[in-house]
């Protein structure tokens, strides 16, 4: 079978550059402001999967590449259509050489502003711009550009080039997809992802052209994907169309809210802000003590809250002052009253009888008390008397908007304590929500539903004693947010798209306006912050709520008004029992993740409960918690092959899967190869797409990244024997590694060490999922079988581990020569090769674990002079002094000796005890001599990148002179 471009070769570098962008342009991304969702996949990378299975290979890899990068206008060209900033005229003049820069600017320029040439013409400005940027590296070049799908497309030109190699007649993206996939399978591509969680996969299939087909176990990840497809994706009428229900919807709420007057002041003011904190009893002094980390409002206001005691009610009033001095700002920063868990009594607490000073810090733990909080029922909305927590409004941002003596509208915000009139509002608010509570419940407009005990669920159940969802939303939140599900109810019977949208507006309001919203008090920010900024559900002791002022923004969702796309199917399924056949499934298993999606979601699903059940009849509306796959454990392998297992009976025999997950060490990549082997699927490439930092990626090394594994039907009944396999796996490692490096261009590498020892995995699985079995391995045993930490590795580990070994005499440092290399031990490598990363900038402890790993060293500690967490580096050639000195492994190694000369020598500021160093103690001296030379000179180098290493390299550098000269 012909082979298709990303199975032979894939643009990982390019492609982890673009995909970063994308993640960093953060609410600007196409799908983000539909709502929530944890780890969506970056769209660029779905587009280059979907198109890298669709282009077939050729026996010209160079310019099957120049294609694929035309196509996603990642080539020259592409980037030059994608800029869409102007480069300063001062950055441009420091590309230029003092010749160059004759022909645009002005003589007399200064460096720091300079000036182009009297009469210079928009042409030659243009032209200056194409220098300019030609001369930039490709991640410097993003810095000016769009992303591919903000603009049109590749150029008229880049589709005759395209169409001439491919011989297609496309104009477009959707045609190149639709005529590529007649050719392919007889029909336009179907495409399908059964995790399709935020709906990255079905939405960029649909949007270039091909069928799309989604599901997932969760109703919220289907609902966000229908919009996507559907909303997103509904073309320019659509994006009208809801934008003008979110409006009407809107208004009719903040009407009410005005009408009900709970966020207007007698001034006519509103608010924007109100803060909440808990209060609780010490149990020292008996006072009553508002709790709060900090009592920063705001750092650019310079808003603080003070306690005032007030004795005779035992309580403190809280005043709020703005504008306050520095260390008024430090003060309330240092008088948070809760620190580490604990609270801290503002009170001096005097010496008891006894002589002893009471404590002024007690944990939270310990005044929630041995039997934990009360369970609060279904109609609490608020602490009972009794309660250990209450709850206190503190402060209210009020916004005074009025007009000046030009006539223009002006804002101006007060943060203010809260007064009588206020605390009766807070009143009416409850008053009202009691009116409507059993009503609003039993219509779905606020959650009814119970909170189910888990892993993330646990916590507000015991630190707060909330046993329903609506709990998480004080009255005020509740009031509001029922008053915008209510109002969507009124027009269930609109147009679905306007309703669903609605929907997940109100369904980010309810993200960012709990009682676990917290308050951000930084400058940039002085508002209150989603639920979910991580991945839990943390209970908080203050926290911010919103308005129906401050929704606005929230509410109201832009779809950017692309062209429609082709339409999709969208279901409710575990993959287990989808029935949907497909070209091409490209998913993205919740595999060895931790995040949970089927708890977290409940939070949006106690909302969608009843919406849901109007507009989507079909769907269930629960989190199926039970079919959730999580865990890494036999249950989990088992589940995961029984999904793949379907899929791959939903596919054509030349149809493709693409499995993404995250790199992870060789026991994963064993169960995988177990479970894709036992799913009926081979595995065909594999390619690891960086989306961390980008000063990471630019050394290219050791970053966590996605690893996509390209898999087709395993059609074969063949049987190998273990014997055989080792022989075949280790040919094609060296046979996979050399195509890469073959293909590797020196200026821009596309590849770094990760990606060859990813290679490496990916060609052992590559040589065992061809057969049907191996041996006697019984896979439904392996799968089933608890692993156990320290416990034998299997066969598969074993094979694999073998394959990285292979791939570590690809990771040869920069500058050193691979002849050498290949002489030493895997100690020794491990050593040269950390300080390699080292002098990169690379302090995490899992990349020297990994790299110990990749060599296989098993205890890596003595090479460390620090292994604490982002502060782990190697010793120097003197920081290991005398130790490690021995007569066996990496005790007797060469590198280990050339470390000692070079201490001696720097200890005796003379080259001779070293070189009698290495003469006696290095076996066959005289051969080992270059070799010695060679590593010195590298340790040389260390000199230049890290200050640490100025020392010894020096001494390096004069050993590896004086050995030079050595002679018998
Ligand atoms: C890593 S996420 C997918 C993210 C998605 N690719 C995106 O770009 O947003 C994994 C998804 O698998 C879903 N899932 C978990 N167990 C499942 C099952 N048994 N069947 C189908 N989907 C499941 C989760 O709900 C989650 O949405």
């Amino acid at each position: 079978m012909a082979l298709s471009f990303i199975e032979t070769q894939f643009p990982v570098s390019k492609l982890s550059k673009e995909s970063y962008k994308e993640r960093k342009s953060n609410y600007s991304q196409t799908l983000t402001g539909l709502g929530k969702w944890w780890g969506r996949k970056p769209l660029i990378l779905v587009r280059a999967v979907i198109l890298g299975l669709l282009l077939p290979a050729t026996d010209d890899p160079k310019k099957d590449r120049e294609i694929f990068l035309k196509i996603l206008t990642m080539d020259d060209e592409g980037l030059w259509q994608r800029k869409a900033k102007q480069i300063a005229l001062k950055d441009a003049y420091g590309l230029l050489s003092a010749s160059e820069r004759k022909k645009w600017f002005d003589p007399d320029s200064e460096e720091t502003k300079p000036k182009l040439k009297k009469g210079i013409q928009t042409e030659e400005r243009e032209a200056l711009q194409r220098f300019v940027f030609d001369r930039l590296s490709y991640d410097d070049k993003l810095v000016y550009c769009d992303r591919p799908e903000q603009i049109d497309g590749a150029s008229e030109q880049a589709w005759e080039e395209i169409n001439a190699y491919l011989s297609t007649t496309a104009t477009n993206l959707p045609e190149l997809t639709q005529q590529l996939g007649i050719k392919q399978f007889g029909h336009v591509p179907r495409v399908g992802d059964a995790f399709c969680g935020g709906g990255s996969v079905p939405f960029e299939a649909a949007r270039i052209g091909c069928e799309a087909y989604g599901s997932d176990l969760n109703p919220v990840a289907t609902l966000l994907t229908w919009a996507a497809l559907n909303i997103v994706g509904g073309g320019k009428e659509v994006a009208e169309q809801v934008r003008q229900a979110q409006e009407q919807v809107y208004e009719a709420v903040d009407r009410q809210i005005t009408e009900w007057g709970i966020e207007h002041n007698e001034a006519g003011w509103r608010a924007d802000a109100y803060l909440y904190c808990n209060e609780t009893q010490c149990p020292e002094c008996g006072w009553m003590i508002p709790l709060a980390p900090s009592w920063v409002i705001g750092e650019k206001t310079r808003c603080v809250a003070k306690l005032k005691p007030d004795s005779a009610n035992k309580r403190f009033d809280i005043l709020i002052e703005s504008d306050v001095s520095a260390s008024e700002m430090t003060a309330a920063q240092i008088a948070g009253t809760v620190k580490d868990s604990k609270l801290i009594c503002p009170n001096p607490h005097p010496i008891d009888e006894d002589g002893n000073q009471p404590s002024q810090e007690t944990p939270i733990s310990l005044i929630r008390g041995r039997e934990g909080l009360r369970r609060w029922e279904n109609s609490d909305l608020i602490p009972r008397q009794n309660d250990v927590l209450q709850e206190r409004l503190y402060c209210i941002r009020w916004v005074k908007t009025y007009f000046d003596a030009k006539g223009k509208e002006r804002k101006e915000r007060y943060y203010c304590a809260p007064d009588q009139q206020d605390f009766d509002r807070e009143a009416k608010v409850l008053k009202l929500l009691e009116e409507r509570f059993h009503d609003w419940q039993e219509k779905g407009y606020i959650p009814s539903r119970q909170i189910e005990p888990g892993d993330k669920t646990d916590e507000p159940i015991r630190t707060r004693g909330w046993t329903h969802w609506h709990h998480l939303f004080n009255p005020r939140q509740l009031l509001v947010l029922g008053r915008f599900f209510e109002e969507i109810f009124s027009g269930l019977d609109f147009e679905i798209h306007s309703v669903v949208l609605n929907v997940l507006g109100a369904g980010r309001c309810c993200d960012y306006d709990a009682r676990l919203s917290r308050w951000h008090s930084n400058a940039a920010n002085e508002k209150s912050e989603q639920v979910f900024s991580n991945q839990a559900l943390n209970t908080l002791l203050n926290y911010g709520v919103r308005t129906t002022l401050s929704l606005s923004s929230v509410f109201s969702i832009e779809c950017s008004s692309t062209d429609a796309v082709n339409n999709g199917r969208i279901e409710t399924f575990d993959a287990r029992k989808c029935s949907t056949t497909c070209d091409l499934w490209v998913t993205d298993p919740p595999y060895a993740d931790a995040i949970n999606y089927h708890e977290l979601t409940e939070f949006f699903l106690a909302w969608y409960d009843k919406p849901l059940q109007r507009l989507f009849p079909k769907w269930y509306t629960d989190s199926k918690r039970a079919l959730a796959i999580t865990g890494k454990d036999e249950s989990f392998r088992k589940s995961m092959a029984d999904c793949y297992r379907n899929l791959a009976n939903h596919m054509p025999a030349n149809g493709y899967q693409v499995v993404m997950f995250t790199h992870q060490d060789s026991g994963v990549w064993a169960d995988l190869a177990l479970i894709l082997w036992a799913s009926g699927l081979r595995v065909t490439a594999a390619w690891c797409i960086a989306t961390e930092t980008s000063s990471a990626l630019k050394e290219g090394n050791y970053v966590q990244g996605t690893v996509l594994l390209v898999l087709r039907k395993q059609t074969s009944d063949a049987t190998a024997f273990l014997d055989e396999i080792y022989p075949k796996v280790e040919l094609e490692v060296r046979r996979q590694l050399a195509s890469m490096l073959a293909l590797e261009d020196e200026e821009d590498p596309n590849f770094g060490d990760t990606d060859y020892q990813l290679a490496a995995y990916a060609a052992a699985l590559r040589v065992l999922t061809q057969y049907q079995n191996i041996e006697d391995i019984d896979i439904a045993y392996e799968l089933s079988k608890p692993r156990k930490k320290g416990s034998d590795k299997s066969e598969i580990e074993k094979i694999i581990d073998q394959a990285v070994v292979i791939a570590c005499d690809y990771l040869v440092p920069k500058g050193f020569d691979t002849f050498v290399w290949k002489s030493l031990t895997p100690e020794e490598r491990f050593y040269l090769k950390g300080l390699d990363i080292e002098s990169h900038g690379e302090y995490r402890t899992g990349a020297y674990q990994e790299l110990a790993r990749g060599f296989g060293v098993k205890d890596y500690k003595p090479f460390l002079e620090s292994g604490k967490a982002n502060q782990t580096r190697l010793k120097t050639a003197t920081e290991f002094t005398t130790k490690n000195l021995g007569d066996v492994g990496f005790s007797a190694s060469l590198v280990r000796n050339a470390l000692f000369a070079i201490r001696e020598t720097v200890r005796t500021e003379s080259t001779q005890q070293g070189k009698s160093w290495l003469r006696a103690e290095v076996r066959d001296y005289w051969n080992q001599r270059k070799n010695a030379i060679e590593i010195l000179r590298y340790l040389a180098t260390m000199g230049f990148k890290m200050n640490h290493w100025s020392v010894d390299a020096k001494a390096a550098e004069i050993l590896a002179g004086a050995l030079e000269n050595d002679s018998v």
